[in-house]
């Protein structure tokens, strides 16, 4: 572990953000009070929170000092945080060895690395966290930052289609439900999935890696498969170029996805490629008039041929939409998510919470976001030591043939098995029935046939239900109250009198225990279903 240059209290500042038409703020006030909990000084510029509705006098009330300007903040501060990276002016006010917190890209901003190195600072480029370590993801500001702005396309789609999303049935006619499609089920996709359903369409979605079909479900949606055996997960949970042929397939399948959908949301995208075009001119003319496509891929050249970046357009009668600061579009809660992944990330670099950040080069999550250390340009990171590419297993269903049993996803035996499975049982039954006594064949019987009814229950059961399954299951295998019951009142209580004291007390308390895992058991599988229902 590294030791602090300085053991005085730092001083975090937050300036406005100076990109045209930009909305966020690095913090919010409520965090402001947890980061001076950790022993630091917060400054904030003054209307830094203004767009996204915080104002200098809540930042205050937290505890933060009011800034002037921009000068006077990155004067004052040893360590900032931003939400876009810094321009030259900003990097011109920057004080000698500060810490910036911050949104980087450094592979599409070389210069701005440059001028960071020359000032001595160290960075941590939010963009730049290692996603695949499950102990980074409170800090993951892109899949925050992806999951508002999956949201906010949804609304700007709803704002811009003529017609209900939900299907009604009113005194002036029937009203279908708006069909949506999303393209790309990553975490933009995936938000825009929730919400579109929570809205009442009906959605279906597609993605090249199949291991996302079972989120799309729980969400909602319907994962529409493209009919071409590809894996498409690439490794880390992003995506890779698929074939010529998986591309031709998929392109089929969209047309025939454009000509029924009333609204396309795009979210495909593979790190470090150009989007795939996925949506043709074609596509696009085949659509009703009024139909919208949303297209969140835009600022990295758009999923659709006639997407104009930052601007919606109508072509053929389809209103498509490209704007690239969706997550600005709801500045208040894009600021508050983010200031809490930045919030946690200082909880890492002050595990001594003494107002002093120290970059500990050892840790893999710290060592990823650290692009530039006092000076020394350390990007990019080297590779993890564990290899975080997800399990063959997950990729599975990709080959897997369309299973008969219904919404089952749990892998069912093949016939053969099965066959073989009921052959050694059969035999085994023979045998019991042949030498056990009568009355342990009657127990016998119940067992197997209970094992038989629970595989073919849970093997059912989407696997996204198992949890409320359990706890109905739960709830049902209280049956043992009857025995509770029959010791209380027995049958026979009229001849031999009532049971003795111990005997109903013991009694009443299973009754009120299992009372208990009743009614708890069956309040929580409501709740828990409730969650699925649209
Ligand atoms: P992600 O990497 O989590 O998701 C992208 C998904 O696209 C992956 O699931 C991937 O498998 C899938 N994909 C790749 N190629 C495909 C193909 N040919 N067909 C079908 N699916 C394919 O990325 P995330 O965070 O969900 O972001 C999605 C997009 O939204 C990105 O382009 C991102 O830059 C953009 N974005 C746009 C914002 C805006 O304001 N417009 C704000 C935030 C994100």
């Amino acid at each position: 572990m590294e030791t602090s240059p300085t053991l005085q209290p730092q001083r975090i500042g937050v300036p406005r953000e100076t990109f045209p038409g930009e909305k966020r703020v690095a913090t919010v006030p409520d965090v402001v009070e947890k980061l001076i909990k950790l022993g630091f000084a917060v400054t904030v510029e003054s209307g830094a929170g203004d767009a996204a509705n915080f104002s200098d006098d809540a930042y205050r009330a937290a505890g933060a000092q009011i800034a002037g300007d921009a000068a006077a903040l990155w004067a004052a501060s040893d360590i900032v945080f931003k939400v876009r990276p810094p321009s030259s002016e900003e990097v011109a006010l920057m004080r000698e060895g500060t810490t910036l917190i911050d949104f980087i890209w450094p592979a599409q901003n070389p210069d701005l690395m440059q001028q960071l190195a020359a000032k001595k600072a160290t960075v941590l480029a939010i963009d730049c966290l290692p996603r695949t370590l499950s102990r980074a993801q409170k800090m993951d500001a892109l899949t925050s930052t992806a999951g508002v702005s999956g949201y906010r396309a949804v609304i700007e789609a709803a704002n811009a289609f003529g017609r209900f999303f939900n299907g009604q049935i009113t005194a002036a006619g029937k009203v279908p439900p708006a069909k949506v499609f999303i393209a790309g089920a990553g975490v933009a996709g995936l938000a825009a999935i929730g919400t579109a359903a929570n809205l009442g369409a009906i959605v279906r979605a597609n993605d090249t890696r199949a291991e996302v079909a079972d989120q799309v479900k729980s969400l909602g949606g319907e994962f529409v498969k493209v009919d071409y055996e590809e894996e498409g997960s690439g490794g880390g949970g992003y995506a890779k170029v698929m074939s010529e042929g998986f591309q031709a397939a998929q392109r089929k399948m969209y047309a025939e996805q454009a000509k029924d959908a009333d609204i396309i949301i795009t979210t495909a995208l593979i790190p470090g490629k150009p989007a795939p075009k996925l949506i043709t001119a074609e596509m696009v003319q085949s659509m009703k008039p009024g139909s919208v496509i949303v297209d969140m891929a835009a600022e990295q050249g758009g999923n659709c041929e006639l997407t104009v970046p930052g601007e919606a357009v109508v072509r053929h009668g389809v209103t498509i939409i490209g704007y690239t600061d969706l997550a600005s579009r709801l500045a208040k809660q894009s600021s508050t998510l983010y200031a809490t992944n930045l919030l946690r990330l200082t909880e890492e670099l002050c595990k001594a919470k003494d107002g002093v950040a120290v970059v500990n080069m050892e840790d893999d999550a710290i060592r990823g976001l650290t692009v530039v250390k006092d000076g020394a340009i350390t990007w990019p990171a080297p590779p993890l030591k564990q290899t975080p590419a997800p399990a063959p297993k997950a990729a599975a269903p990709v080959v897997e043939k369309k299973s008969s049993h219904g919404h089952g996803t749990g892998a069912p035996m093949s016939a053969k098995t099965l066959t073989i499975v009921f052959a050694v049982m059969a035999v085994l039954f023979w045998a019991v029935g042949a030498y056990a006594p009568v009355a342990f064949l009657g127990h016998f019987t119940v067992f197997v046939l209970a094992c038989f009814i629970g595989y073919m229950v849970v093997w059912n059961v989407t696997p996204a239900l198992h949890t409320p399954l359990m706890s109905v299951t739960n709830a049902i295998s209280s049956i043992i109250a009857i025995g509770a019951l029959v010791q209380i009142a027995p049958p026979d209580a009229g001849v031999n009198g009532r049971p003795d004291g111990l005997i109903l007390w013991l009694a009443f308390a299973a009754l009120v225990l299992t009372a208990i895992n009743m009614f708890g058991g069956f309040a929580v599988t409501r709740r828990m279903l409730a969650m699925f229902r649209k």
